[in-house]
């Protein structure tokens, strides 16, 4: 696989090209330069790392501290700073605070829980896809792939239906990555308004208990103290932003990717119990987690050859990784069939900050693909000559489409 451009600039400056299709990129890098400096426009020195074996093993490295707010000053400086803090969490955290927190959520956040979501999951599912024109082109993204893992994470902490869409629209405006100083104050407002109606909400479980996860979370607070009342606020924010956009960009991927393998596409939805390998194909092939594992290193430390001095910034490109050659077959295949070593992706992680909501993210998705696929199988790109929309963002953190357009039951 070749590129024109200069791998590393067409990275730092996430051009269109790149945007458009990064693994012609990442191949080069991870030939020439597998442990990169750049200088992404937040400006701080970074290292992207492009192997399998270097990012599993930096995924995994207690060198690389995930409590950046609190050891980088400069990291607070550019992606955020207020007076509220929803980042107190386990993503942002090390060990002992990572497992003390990690511990307590995983108690909760059960496989009981998760399966019990499956009839609420399939609900939702279905009601978006009632909602949607059969006949005329529709915007998946809109109408379906973002709309179900934020009511589903709702469902999970127990937000009400009335209150959803304004949460949601702060915590959109909480997740953007734009750097000028209008989007900051907006971001900061959001924080602000944001940690004020968590803090509210869980002052009205602790009033009236239900059977969600942020009852459950606010019991074990004032029971045993084990969290902070910050920790409970940052950990259903973190809970919110950690299962929304990452798998409804998945889904969008996915359904972009089966339309342009239409022999994929026939293969699951004739043997619709393979759908699970497939999902975990369409996370090694265009997950939706591009880069966002931001670390930094605490001492120097040497990974692939290349020292990453102490106080750098490391991002490790989960996309380059899952299509190595060094460790996958064919790795620009999609093959959803693929499966044991030969699938041991990085989609979800690794290490201690594994994804925690994974067992949440595969039911989902297979949920919507099993849906989607058996009641529209004639499902098609609204234009099939269209080159697809991808998400632009100022540096590689998500991959996801902008935009995708279907008929889902062309006459
Ligand atoms: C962590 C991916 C869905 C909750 C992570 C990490 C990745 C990831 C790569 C590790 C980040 C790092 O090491 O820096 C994904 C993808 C998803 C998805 C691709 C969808 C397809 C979800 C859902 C939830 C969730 C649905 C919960 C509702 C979390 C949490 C963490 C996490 C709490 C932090 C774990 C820790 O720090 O110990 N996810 N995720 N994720 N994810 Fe997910």
């Amino acid at each position: 696989m070749t590129t024109t451009q200069d791998p590393v600039a067409a990275a730092e400056q996430c051009t269109a090209e790149f945007r458009r299709n990064p693994h012609p990129v990442y191949a080069s890098l991870r030939d020439t330069a597998p442990v990169c400096p750049m200088k992404p426009p937040h400006g701080l020195e970074t290292y992207l790392i492009t192997r399998y074996e270097d990012a599993r093993a930096a995924l995994s490295d207690p060198r690389l501290s995930k409590d950046m707010y609190g050891a980088v000053d400069s990291y607070r400086r550019i992606f955020g700073d207020s007076s509220v803090s929803l980042d107190d969490n386990m993503l942002n955290a090390d060990a002992p605070k990572h497992t003390r927190l990690r511990k307590l959520v995983n108690a909760e956040f059960t496989p009981r829980r998760v399966e019990a979501l499956r009839p609420k999951i399939q609900d939702v599912v279905d009601e978006l896809l009632d909602a949607c024109p059969t006949r005329e082109p529709v915007d998946l993204l809109p109408a379906f792939a973002f709309p179900l893992p934020i009511t589903v994470i709702c469902e999970l902490l127990g937000v009400p239906p009335e209150e959803r869409p304004h949460m949601q629209r702060l915590s959109t405006t909480v997740a953007q990555t734009g750097f000028s100083k209008e989007s900051k104050q907006a971001q900061q407002k959001a924080e602000l308004d944001l940690h004020a109606y968590f803090t509210q909400l869980i002052a009205r479980k602790r009033e009236h208990p239900s059977d969600d996860l942020l009852s459950a979370l606010t019991e074990v607070h004032d029971k045993d103290g084990g969290l902070t009342e910050n920790e409970l606020v940052s950990t259903a924010f973190l809970l919110m932003f950690a299962g929304h956009k990452t798998t409804a960009y998945l889904i969008g991927n996915s359904v972009h990717h089966f339309l342009a393998n239409p022999a994929q596409l026939r293969a699951v939805q004739e043997n619709p119990e393979l759908v699970g390998t497939a999902v975990e194909e369409l996370l090694r092939y265009d997950g939706s987690v591009e880069s966002a594992t931001f670390r930094f290193a605490t001492e120097d430390v040497e990974i692939g050859g290349t020292r990453i001095p102490k106080g750098a910034l490391v991002q490790i490109s989960l996309l380059s990784a899952n299509r190595d050659p060094r460790k996958f077959d064919c790795p620009d295949e999609f093959d959803i069939t693929r499966q044991g070593a030969q699938n041991g992706h990085l989609g979800f992680g690794h290490g201690s900050h594994y994804c925690l909501g994974a067992p949440l993210a595969r039911l989902e998705m297979q949920l919507a693909l099993t849906s989607l696929f058996s009641r529209f199988p004639k499902l098609a790109p609204a234009d099939p000559a269209a080159e697809p929309k991808w998400m632009e963002v100022p540096f590689p953190a998500f991959r996801g489409l902008a935009e995708l357009p279907v008929v889902l039951d062309p006459a």
